[in-house]
Order: C-alpha cells, then structure tokens, then sequence
C-alpha cells in the first residue's frame, strides 16, 4: 500500500515512535502526521528525542495537539484525509491510574470518544486501528487469555478505559460501519522504551545499586512483547482489510504478546545478567519482596493463535535477546 495518509497520536511514546521509525526504515511509502501532547508523565526528554528522530523522514509531520481537544482534532482532520488513523495516544500505566484518575478519563475516554466522532464525520478513513491493552483481561483464571474469553472484570480504570474503547469502538463499527482493529498489547519493551516501566526502572536502580521492589514476593507472571515485533504485528494490520467478525462487522481485536510468560523474577535476572555481562554493575543486587499491589494482575499469557492464522505472523523474540537490545540501546543512549 502507497501514498497512504496515516494519523498517528502518540506519536512521541514508545509504540508510536517506534511504529513510525520501523514504517520508514523499511519503506512503507507514507506520509504520516503525528501528533501527541507531550505530556511529563514521564521524561519529556525522551520523547522530544523519539520526535527528533522521526523529524528526518520527509514525509513526516509533527504537531502537539491534545485528542482531548475536540475542536483542535476537528480542525486536523479538515485539513488532511486521512486513510488510517491509529490512536495511540493514552494516559498509560495501572498504578498511575489509582492516584491520578483524571488522565485517565480525559485522555483515554474523551480522546478516543473525539477520535470516533472525527473519523465518524470523515469519509477517508477506511481503517481505525486503536490501542487496547492486555489489562482488560482482568484476573482471567482462564489461561492463555484468548479474544473468545469474558472481558468484563477490569481490575483498575486503565483496564476499565481500555475496555471502553473496544466498547465504544464496537458501537461506531455497528452504528456507522467503520472498520476497527483493537491492539492488545501484552507488556511491549525495548530501546527507547517507557522509563515507568519495569524492565526500564530495574535497570535504572540496578546501575545506581538501589534495592529494588518485586511485588507479590515475586511470583507474577508477563507475556513480554519485543518491540519490533509490535511494530511488524501493525504494519501487517495497517495493509490489510478488516476482517468481518462472527456479526459481520470489520470489527476485531486483537492479542500481540509473545505466547510465553516469562516469572517475575527470572525477568528481574534476565536484566541484572545482561547488565553484568556488559559490566554495568558488579553485583545482581538483592530485591525486596512485598505483596501485591492494588489494580496489578497476576499474570499475563496472550494467547496468539488468532494473529498468526489471520496474519502468519506472532512475536516471537525472547526476553533474554529483547533485553539485550534494549541494554545496549540503554548504554548507548545514558551513559556515553
Ligand atoms: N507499552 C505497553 O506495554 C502497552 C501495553 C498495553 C497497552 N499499551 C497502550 O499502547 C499505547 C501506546 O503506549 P506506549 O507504551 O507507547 O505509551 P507512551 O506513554 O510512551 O505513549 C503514549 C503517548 O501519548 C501521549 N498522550 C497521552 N495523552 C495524550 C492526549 N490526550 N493527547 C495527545 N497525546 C497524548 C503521551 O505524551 C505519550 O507520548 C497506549 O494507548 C497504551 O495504553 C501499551
């Protein structure tokens, strides 16, 4: 697919920078408006540099625009026709969502609720791809967690805003026919990844040889996703056509995870070895055990028969040479 016109918000986070960088570098013949608000949620920084990056490829554009901004999108779209627009832009994070619920609320509900109306009011777009999360799954007992499974059980309100844009999605797609594609992402990491994440805060209190929390004593498990494999899963998705659903609508989500849950603490070793292997530290330091915190899950496993039978493609990098990239990145980008 060329001389497509794809919107991007949440073009300065870790999934649609790299999305955006991985389209180019591999000659996907877009142009691409990204747009984010910037926020300081976590190091702006970072994001600014991500934005730096992308500011190369000429036919990329970026503008700080808020999707809470109803009138400010509507704008955006009269200017562009967009063919795609995938929405990922999001107040992210469980924990944040206990002590911060506004964020929550504002971007991810009133956002996504404009982006609908936009792409509602647009003949364009012909396909919305939107960020959804493997949180909806809840505490799931049903293991691995399959898109046949009850999604009705959200454990904090980042699952519960999660969950309603694959509702509200659903309703457009009913009610106005768009076609929509629901990612659920399962713990996406990797060079300029998320700074409030723990693979990215381990490493950080790993070099400064702080002790570091393992909750619930450790024992919790996460289907970790490579981030270049996040980025081939939507690529994949942006070039095809949705597929109808059991109802008959374009309407489907989605799990992108790895298929294999990785222990808590074998995680937390995965990173303390990779670190000695480069003699960043001296020493695995030794983690502080505590129990389990409000709105976390015990476990994620994505079960991803349904990517590879529509897409011949599932993530299959494993953590241990996904960490190692993310390391090198780390020291390439800190500590020269
Ligand atoms: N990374 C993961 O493991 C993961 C897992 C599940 C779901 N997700 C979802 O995937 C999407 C991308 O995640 P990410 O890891 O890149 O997070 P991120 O925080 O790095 O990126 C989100 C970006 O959206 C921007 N943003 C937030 N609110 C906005 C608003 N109102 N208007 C415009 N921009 C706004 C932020 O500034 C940020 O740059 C999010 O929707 C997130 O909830 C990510």
């Amino acid at each position: 697919m060329t001389n497509k016109t794809i919107l991007v918000t949440g073009a300065a986070g870790f999934i649609g920078f790299s999305l955006i960088n991985y389209l180019y570098e591999h000659n996907f013949d877009y142009t691409i408006i990204g747009i984010d608000n910037l926020n300081d949620y976590y190091d702006v920084n970072l994001k600014l540099n991500r934005i730096k990056i992308l500011k190369k490829y000429s036919n990329f554009s970026f503008l700080k625009m808020d999707i809470s901004n109803k009138q400010d999108l509507d704008d955006l779209f009269k200017e562009f026709n967009f063919d795609i627009v995938i929405n990922l832009a999001a107040q992210a994070g469980v924990r944040y969502s206990i002590s911060n619920p506004d964020a929550y609320i504002q971007s991810n509900v009133i956002g996504f609720y404009n982006i609908l109306e936009c792409v509602r009011h647009t003949s364009s777009v012909k396909h919305l791809i939107y960020a959804s999360s493997s949180s909806i799954y809840g505490n799931n007992q049903k293991v691995p967690y399959s898109e046949k499974d009850k999604t009705s059980k959200p454990v904090s309100l980042y699952a519960a805003s999660k969950l309603t844009n694959e509702q509200f999605a659903y309703a457009y797609c009913k009610l106005y026919g768009i076609p929509c594609t629901g990612l659920r992402f399962f713990t996406a990491y990797g060079p300029y990844g998320r700074p409030d994440m723990a693979y990215f805060s381990f490493t950080n209190k790993m070099l400064r040889n702080e002790q570091i929390t393992l909750f619930n004593n450790g024992d919790m498990y996460r289907d970790f996703t490579y981030i270049d494999d996040v980025c081939i899963t939507i690529s994949k998705i942006i070039c095809s056509n949705v597929k109808l659903n059991e109802d008959n609508l374009p309407y489907q989500v989605y799990n992108i995870g790895n298929h294999h849950p990785e222990n808590l603490r074998d995680f937390y070793n995965t990173i303390g070895e990779c670190l000695l292997k480069h003699q960043m530290i001296l020493k695995i330091p030794e983690p502080k055990y505590l129990p389990m915190q409000p709105g976390d899950v015990y476990q994620t496993y994505a079960d991803t028969e349904k990517l590879e039978n529509d897409f011949e493609f599932c993530p299959k990098t494993s953590l241990k040479d996904g960490i190692e990239k993310f390391i090198v990145w780390y020291k390439q980008y800190y500590l020269k």
